[in-house]
């Protein structure tokens, strides 16, 4: 049907004959002309038309944007003055002398050009149609590249594809399950995988060694830009591994992914911090390392000053009064304050106190601040000398439970350095270890697993037992510029050591066996000490594309409701089918 795609006829082919397919983008008359921009996923190609042939030219007076054509003809340059040396065919023409139309379209919703100003729930109404654009037949085009570069650099070093079962039992990643039931077993349900991560291990167990798989996962939580409830994991397992193993064969894989996809070198060894400097330092446990500020511990500093807002966390050892420091950010207006102000309340911050530094030779009176009066000279001197406060600053200050502390100050970080355009360009991976094997539930009074609960500890059983929160686990993660793009461990190995863990989250006996049995007995049968990583494909092509979300990187995303606006899934059951289920409703959403 074709010779060529539109996007790639160029010099090359000039005084040869073409067959084209694609999509009308534009046309227009010009005396006598028919100019039509054809398009097909590798871009656009100028086709024109004469009155010369009568048949011809009446068709293309016909077409309209979208309609579908098949045109051929013979590939000359452009006359001077209408080169466009922005398009790779922009050197080129084709004088058409055939041209069928294959299919009509109607006017589209909205026009396909790049940078349209339309809401994303018409776009995802019509996403096929959204999917039309080259910006994003581009992001599809780097996914693509994504999957096949990884896949390559694991088929290279021994990774072997192996597939894992959609239709499962529950496996624990924090979230809640999507639950399918089961026509033959009445009253019984399917879970579908929050990851493969059992699989991934009993696999170890086999022998298999190496294994990866580029798999969907399912998590029905809470939604964000960077999280859906069918999300895309690069899922990876070896066997006789540890840390340094795992972390140096991904790190070696996401360097040659950027270096293969978008030709940048990234850091080589990529940086490594561990959990408590990252809080510490950035209150957050992703820390964005191209914003040049961080958290500096005054604490020790407010003990005995007379202002309670302060002293009473600086007394408390689960509590944390922390200080940041914005260069240059004496010039915030009283206003931008208050809105900092109210921004960090959302996270449970019932104020921020601040000192602007004007003049610092002038001693007191060079600074100005709500919270100076209570604070006594050589309090203030070590403030300015561990903030390392220049004249023009501005530092912020958070004084609360040490959660509460970390979450507003290191959430207040990231804002301040997007508002103030303190964003260092380009790529900072950061590798986050030594995390908490455990944390304690206020909610629900009880110890959860940080990362999940097959997450070796870095101590033995006893120790675990005895002091839980102070247990630290052989967990990493991968940072990208804020983004936690993988995350993985060493896992537990032996039958004693899981069952310990599994008893401390408040799994008794009866119920590991009942909801992990199956593991619990296969550990029994030689299990090698294994590990590995999942990481996330989506948010990695989000990053690499500069999208904000990842639904721009999905073919096919839900919104924030986790609804499908296309296919208007999820949507109500016929009586019949579920009465096949077994399943009675309690009730119906009114709205559907
Ligand atoms: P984890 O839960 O950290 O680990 O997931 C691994 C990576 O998957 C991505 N991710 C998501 N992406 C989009 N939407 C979501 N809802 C979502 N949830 C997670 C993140 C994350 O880093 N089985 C373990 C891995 C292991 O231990 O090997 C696991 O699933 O980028
Ligand atoms: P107040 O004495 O409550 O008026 O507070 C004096 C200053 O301290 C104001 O600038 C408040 O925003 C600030 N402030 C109050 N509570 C906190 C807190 N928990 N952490 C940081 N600053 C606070």
């Amino acid at each position: 049907m074709r010779s060529h795609y539109c996007g790639l006829v160029d010099e090359a082919l000039i005084d040869q004959r073409v067959e084209l397919c694609g999509w009308v983008h534009r046309r227009r008359d010009h005396g006598g002309v028919i100019f039509i921009d054809l398009r097909d996923r590798e871009g656009l190609v100028q086709v024109v038309f004469d009155p010369d042939s009568e048949k011809n030219f009446a068709v293309a007076e016909r077409v309209r944007s979208e309609y579908v054509l098949r045109v051929a003809g013979r590939v000359r340059s452009r006359p001077e003055g209408t080169v466009n040396p922005n398009l790779r065919t922009g050197m080129i023409e084709v004088l058409g002398d055939e041209i069928e139309i294959l299919n009509s379209a109607e006017t589209p919703p909205f026009p396909l050009d790049d940078n349209t100003e339309v809401g994303e729930d018409v776009r995802l109404r019509y996403r096929y149609l959204d999917l039309r654009r080259p910006e994003m037949l581009q992001r599809f085009r780097l996914r693509s590249k994504v999957c096949h570069t990884v896949r390559r650099y694991l088929e290279d070093n021994g990774f072997m594809d192996i597939e894992t079962p959609m239709l499962t039992r529950s496996t624990p990643e924090g979230a809640r399950d999507y639950l399918v039931p089961s026509r033959v077993h009445p009253g019984e349900f399917y879970a579908l995988p929050q990851s493969p991560q059992l699989f991934k291990q009993l696999l170890m167990m086999s022998g298999m060694d190496r294994y990866y798989q580029i798999v969907r996962c399912f998590r029905d939580e809470d939604l964000r830009a960077d999280r859906q409830p069918e999300f895309t994991q690069l899922d990876i397992e070896a066997s006789f591994v540890d840390e340094a193993a795992i972390m140096g064969i991904v790190e070696n894989m996401i360097r040659d992914l950027f270096l293969k996809v978008l030709e940048t070198p990234l850091q080589d060894p990529m940086p490594r911090m561990t959990y408590a400097e990252a809080i510490r330092r950035f209150g957050i446990d992703r820390p964005d390392l191209r914003i040049p500020l961080e958290l500096v511990d005054v604490g020790d500093l407010m003990v005995d000053v007379d202002f309670q807002v302060f002293s009473t966390p600086a007394r408390d050892p689960g509590s944390r009064v922390a200080a940041l420091r914005v260069p240059d950010g004496g010039k915030l207006s009283r206003k931008e304050i208050d809105d900092y102000t109210k921004f960090v309340s959302i996270y449970g911050a019932r104020g921020l106190a601040y000192i602007k530094v004007n003049d610092l030779g002038a001693g007191r009176e060079g600074l100005q601040s709500p919270i100076l009066k209570f604070l006594p000279d050589q309090v203030v001197d070590a403030i300015m000398s561990r903030t390392a406060a220049a004249n023009g600053d501005l530092i912020f200050f958070g004084a609360d439970k040490a959660k509460i502390v970390n979450e507003s100050i290191g959430a207040l970080r990231v804002r301040l350095g997007h508002d103030l355009g303190m964003v260092e360009y380009g790529w900072r991976p950061v590798w986050v270890t030594d995390f908490p094997m455990f944390e304690y539930d206020d909610n629900n009074v009880r110890w959860a697993a940080l990362h999940h609960p097959f997450t070796q500890p870095k101590c033995d059983t006893e120790t675990m037992s005895a002091d839980p929160g102070n247990c630290l686990s052989r967990a990493y993660d991968l940072v990208l510029n804020g983004v936690e793009i993988g995350g993985g461990s060493i896992r537990i190995h032996r039958p004693d050591m899981q069952s310990a863990t599994l008893k401390l989250l408040g799994i008794d006996e009866e119920e590991a066996r009942q909801k992990f049995g199956f593991l619990l007995d296969a550990l029994k049968y030689g299990c090698p000490p294994h590990g590995g990583i999942a990481f996330g494909i989506d948010r990695l092509v989000m990053l690499m594309s500069g999208s904000q979300s990842i639904r721009e990187v999905i073919a096919f995303p839900k919104t924030q409701t986790a609804t499908c606006l296309l296919t208007q899934a999820p949507s109500p059951v016929d009586d019949p089918q579920l009465r096949e289920l077994g399943i009675r409703l309690r009730q119906r959403n009114p709205e559907a």
